[in-house]
Parts: structure tokens; C-alpha cells; sequence
């Protein structure tokens, strides 16, 4: 019988999550990228480990991962991967942070998972079967307003205008009277707190497929949206994103849309 795409994502996480807790537990030494950009062994070995449970399954299948494997994001079945979501948590010992692995085919995500291996917890999301955390159903906040609600948010690493356009957006949203904001270090979990109804919305002005192929899908499964800063339709690039419960995201992007700096290459 042919093995589902989910499980072997499942297996796949549960291997990167060994390597990544062991690493957490005995300590790793963090390199820099770029400024303020860490990679380690973890992330390096953790994405080895996905990719050969991966093409056991199946061979023919691309894989676009953040560090290393870099196939066309056109082929027809393609793995979307980021062995260890929060680095820079991870680095200063924030038990917070994930790993996230989607398949897509023809460029629509099948199913995603997200695997906080500290805290043995899964969410999970296959397409028009809903998204779980640990098995349980999840569904977006009802909230209606922005006054009612939290925002997460996350800054990418940059010290310039996409931190002080970051910066700016939420004096704006503040003056909205929302509750709060959140800035917790990973954007994959940031968009399962969406999925979950902590968070009403979630935005984040520069994004890379990695951060997001699976929340996406998590998010959609949940009854949320997700589309870009300025509302558009979200590619597999680089770029923007928003997600929201639905109801906040004309409102969140009445805020937010005119701050975005455009970044996307
Ligand atoms: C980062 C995290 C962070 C977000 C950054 C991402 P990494 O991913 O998701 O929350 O703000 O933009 O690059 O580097 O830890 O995999
Ligand atoms: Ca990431
Ligand atoms: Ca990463």
C-alpha cells in the first residue's frame, strides 16, 4: 500500500526532533549566516535527516529546505522544509521553537507539519481534512474586532527599514486598541497560535517558504486566512504575510498593507 505523504512528514519531523532535542540538551556551537542570522549543526543535520526519511519514501519527489536542498519550487511534488523554526530561540535555550515540513503538489499544499520536539507537541493539517495540535480539532478566534484580539508578530533579521516599517506597524495597531502584541521567535508556531485562536492575526513583512508552507496550510484547515501584507495571493516566495481568523483581515490590513515595504526578492 502507499504510504500517505502525512505520515511520512510525521516520521520525518519525529527524526529532525531527536537530532534537534539531543543538540538542545548537550549544547551546539551557533554560527553566523549573516548578521544576527544563527545556523548550527542542528539545523544542518536536522534537514539532512528530513530530506533522506523524505526520498526513502519518495525518490522522485523535489525538496526546497532552508539550508541546503534547493530544488525548482515548480516541480509537481515538492517538500517544504525548515529543519528548526527559531534558531535564535534555540541559541539562548527558549524551549520554543519547531519543526516544519509541508508536501505540496502542483503548488497546493497536501498536508503540514509542525513539531515543537521540547514539548512533544504536533500540529498537524491535511487538505480538507482540518488541522489538529496533539489531535484535537483546531479553529480559528471568533474575535470580530481588533480591539478584542492579539496580534503575533515577527521581525526578520534586519536593522534597517523592515524593522523600523515592523515598528511602525504595531504603533498603528496599538492605536487600534488591540490587546497586545506577541513577538515569540518562530514563525511556524506564530501561525499555528493563529490556527488555534490565540492570536486573532499574525504578520511578518519578509517570509521565506520555509517559515510558512505548512502554518499556511494549518491556518486554511483551521477557517483563517493567509495572503500577503498588502492582501494578495501568497506564491512560494519570499514575501509578506498575513494571517488572520478571517474576520480581523480587511482590519488588520487597513493598518498594516501601507507600511509594507515590498520586499521579495
Ligand atoms: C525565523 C523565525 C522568526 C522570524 C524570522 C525567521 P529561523 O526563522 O521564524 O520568528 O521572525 O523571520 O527567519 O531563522 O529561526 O528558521
Ligand atoms: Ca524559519
Ligand atoms: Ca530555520
Amino acid at each position: 500500500m502507499a504510504v500517505a505523504p502525512i505520515d511520512v512528514a510525521r516520521s520525518a519531523a519525529q527524526a529532525a526532533g531527536e537530532i534537534i532535542a539531543r543538540y538542545f540538551r548537550e549544547g551546539v556551537t551557533m554560527r553566523l549566516k549573516n548578521p544576527c542570522d544563527l545556523v548550527s549543526d542542528a539545523d544542518v543535520n536536522a534537514e539532512q535527516a528530513i530530506v533522506d526519511v523524505v526520498r526513502a519514501a519518495f525518490p522522485g519527489h523535489a525538496v526546497l529546505a532552508e539550508e541546503k536542498h534547493k530544488d525548482s519550487i515548480d516541480a509537481e511534488h515538492l517538500w517544504v522544509i525548515d529543519p528548526l523554526d527559531g534558531t535564535t530561540n534555540f541559541a539562548h535555550h527558549i524551549p520554543h521553537f519547531g519543526v516544519s515540513i509541508a508536501y505540496l503538489h502542483r503548488g497546493v499544499a497536501q498536508c503540514g507539519v509542525i513539531y515543537n520536539p521540547l514539548r512533544d507537541d504536533w500540529y498537524t493539517a491535511e487538505r480538507g481534512a482540518g488541522a489538529f495540535h496533539n489531535g484535537q480539532r483546531l479553529g480559528v478566534s471568533e474575535h470580530k474586532n481588533l480591539n478584542e484580539t492579539l496580534v503575533g508578530l515577527g521581525f526578520y533579521y534586519d536593522r534597517g527599514a523592515l524593522m523600523e516599517a515592523t515598528l511602525t506597524a504595531v504603533h498603528a495597531l496599538f492605536q487600534e486598541q488591540i490587546h497586545g502584541v506577541r513577538r515569540f521567535g518562530a514563525a511556524s508556531l506564530d501561525l499555528c497560535a493563529v490556527a488555534e485562536g490565540l492570536f486573532g492575526a499574525f504578520f511578518e513583512y519578509v517570509l521565506s517558504p520555509w517559515d510558512y508552507a505548512a502554518g499556511k496550510l494549518l491556518v486554511e484547515e483551521a477557517g483563517g486566512l493567509v495572503t500577503t501584507c498588502t492582501g494578495h495571493t501568497l506564491g512560494l516566495t519570499r514575501s509578506s504575510v498575513l494571517a488572520s481568523n478571517g474576520h480581523l483581515h480587511e482590519a488588520m490590513l487597513e493598518v498594516i498593507a501601507r507600511h509594507d515595504p515590498g520586499v521579495t526578492a
